[in-house]
């Protein structure tokens, strides 16, 4: 059995903590926070649900990351989340502050972690988590591919009327303006996704799929989406620790694949005890292909932008 810390107790990692705890994954799973109280009142009530739902993981509610030492894998979502009207990008320097100090802290407690990075604008984020944990680039992944994937799934079953576990979708590129919804490879129950909707139809969810978590943003009108993000995060824990090396679209280091190196992109990859175990390479189309490459020279040039601040 394992230990597993989620940093931020807030909306995502609270929803986090207890889908790894239900899971009975791990001996332990620690939440750590700023404030005083939140992550221990979390805690209690949450280990106080474990004879009703039958698991034994426990929750540790601290403030002291001496209490995370020697965690397997660590799921950071400390920081801000966005306001209606707000891009993930508007959240750069003030969570870049936030990230940089967290992984310090986790670096040094777990030195051996795997770390899953889901604090926006997410791609930048993973780049600042891997720079300052100095990890192999493999053992620092992002989650947004399964959050993004997870949204299109939905959109096509509600479009299509099919069952959502007949549904097959993916979505790779950018957590962002340049997200790349892969319609090449998408199914409804065994039927590609492009003879069952036209061009026009597709690209209306794939602009939906997008904008979905501003859509939920201005809808709740205070914080962003928890649900679908933390069943998302949780899905990468479990392949962690199961040594699954389950294909995932996985925000990960590229090295020449799809002809993209040297910056951490949605790719689909292989998800195991190591981390990122390998980057797939799917047949994509030409235009996809095209999008992903433009979404990596997006993050790239913010990636410079996050290196000219003073975190
Ligand atoms: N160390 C530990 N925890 C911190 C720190 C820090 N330095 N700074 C902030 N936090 C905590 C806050 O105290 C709060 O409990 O992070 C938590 C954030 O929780 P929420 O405000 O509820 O935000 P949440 O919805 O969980 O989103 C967190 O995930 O999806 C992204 O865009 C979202 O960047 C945001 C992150």
């Amino acid at each position: 059995m394992s230990k597993i810390t989620v940093v931020g107790a807030g909306k995502y990692g609270s929803t986090t903590v207890q889908r790894l705890a239900g899971a009975d994954l791990a001996d332990e799973v620690v939440m750590i926070d700023i404030v005083e109280g939140l992550p221990q009142g979390l805690a209690l009530d949450m280990n106080q649900s474990r004879s009703v739902e039958r698991y034994r993981t426990k929750v540790i509610g601290t403030n002291d990351y001496v209490d995370t030492a020697g965690s397997d894998v660590v799921v950071i979502t400390a920081g801000l989340p966005r306001k209606p009207g707000m891009s993930r990008m508007d959240l750069l320097e003030v969570n870049a502050k936030i990230v940089k100090d967290v992984t310090e802290q986790i670096a040094t407690a777990s030195p051996d972690a795997v770390l899953v990075i889901v604090t926006n604008p997410l791609d930048h984020m993973t780049t600042l988590a891997a720079e300052v944990s100095g990890f192999a680039k493999a053992r620092v992944m992002g989650q947004a591919g399964n959050l993004d994937t997870a949204r299109f799934t939905h959109f096509i079953a509600e479009r299509t009327g099919a069952d959502i576990l007949e549904v097959e979708a993916l979505t790779l590129g950018s957590h962002g303006a340049t997200m790349v919804p892969i319609p090449s490879q998408c199914w409804v129950a065994g039927k590609p996704l492009t003879e069952v909707l036209d061009a026009q139809e597709i690209e209306e969810l794939v602009e939906r799929t997008r904008n979905g978590g501003a859509e939920i943003v201005s809808l709740l009108k205070t914080g962003s989406a928890y649900y679908a993000p933390s069943a998302a995060a949780a899905k990468m824990v479990r392949a962690v620790l199961k040594d699954s090396n389950e294909q995932m679209p996985v925000c990960a280091w590229t090295g020449g694949e799809y002809g993209i190196s040297d910056v951490y992109l949605g790719v689909p990859a292989k998800v195991g005890a190591g981390g990122v175990t390998a980057i797939t390479e799917l047949d994509l189309t030409d235009d996809e292909l095209m999008e992903l490459r433009a979404a990596a020279a997006a993050v790239q040039e913010k990636v410079e932008e996050l290196h000219s601040l003073d975190v």
